[in-house]
């Protein structure tokens, strides 16, 4: 089984990418909705935790996890993958999105002028300006970076559709636009941002291009497996679906409009 993690339901926009495109894939889903959002929190509480989710994914027989969180990618994965998975966990592996999602930009129609928003954790660790600035040359894109706190919050309440969720994003563009009124291309470096894209694409200007991580991730996933036959040897590939959640169980409205169909969340225990 393929196991995929983030702090709530964000994940879920990668997750549908992922089942889109390899549908046979066995997958188990992890959120830690209980312990949502992770992008206001401290770097040790982000890598205990992701830890934890990890550990639990490990236990369930993933040979394979994707941190389907860029809070958990920028403050926890690196750690792992030279810390923990050399001593307690050899034969397994751990991937992010930004590397991915880096590559993918380093890769197709170039903009110059790009803009992030993402959580104040990811946005803090300068994780996507130093993946960015290893495969590209520093004047060759000028990077502008937002955090949007509290936005996450509000998307996990559900309160996506609202006047106080449309005008925090516009406060978010408006910050952008100052520091950067000639933005060409935004990425939303935060896997809960796919379900207000549209109020992003009505904050920015015209022509500015918006780009969500879930199809990027699920293509160099998919390379990833072709590059990697024994791995994808030791993926199930019934076509199982199961679901984790730390919080309640049963079917989520919410996650249903992330992932675009009805999901059953099982509640389990991932910590202690
Ligand atoms: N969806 C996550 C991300 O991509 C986490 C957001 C949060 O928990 O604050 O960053």
């Amino acid at each position: 089984m393929l196991g995929i993690f983030d702090s709530g339901f964000g994940g879920l926009t990668v997750l549908r990418e992922i089942h889109r495109r390899l549908p046979h894939l066995s997958t188990l889903y992890l959120g830690d909705n209980a312990r949502a959002p992770y992008g206001d929190r401290s770097q040790e509480e982000i890598f205990q935790f992701a830890l934890e989710g990890l550990s639990f994914l490990f236990a369930q027989g993933c040979p394979l996890v994707i941190f389907a969180c860029n809070t958990a990618s920028a403050h926890a994965l690196r750690r792992i993958q030279q810390t923990i998975l050399p001593i307690r966990f050899p034969d397994r592996r751990v991937l992010g999105v930004t590397r991915p999602t880096v590559e993918y930009l380093a890769g197709s129609d170039r903009a110059h002028h790009l803009g992030i928003f993402a959580t104040q954790a990811t946005v803090d660790s300068r994780s996507y300006e130093l993946e960015l600035h290893k495969l590209l040359a520093k004047n060759s894109v000028m990077l502008t970076q937002v955090a949007c706190p509290g936005l996450t919050n509000l998307i996990e309440a559900g309160k996506e559709e609202t006047e106080e969720t449309a005008q925090l994003v516009k406060h978010f563009v408006s910050d952008m636009l100052t520091q950067d009124p000639h933005v060409q291309r935004v990425l939303l470096a935060c896997t809960h941002y796919p379900l207000i894209k549209h109020l992003f694409g009505k904050s920015l200007p015209k022509g500015v291009d918006v780009l969500t991580q879930g199809e990027v991730v699920a293509q160099k996933l998919e390379t990833y497996l072709e590059r990697h036959p024994e791995m994808m040897g030791r993926l199930n590939q019934n076509g199982m679906r199961k679901y984790c959640t730390t919080s309640s169980a049963g079917i989520s409205q919410l996650a249903t409009r992330f992932y675009g169909s009805e999901i059953n969340f099982e509640q389990v225990n991932i910590h202690g």
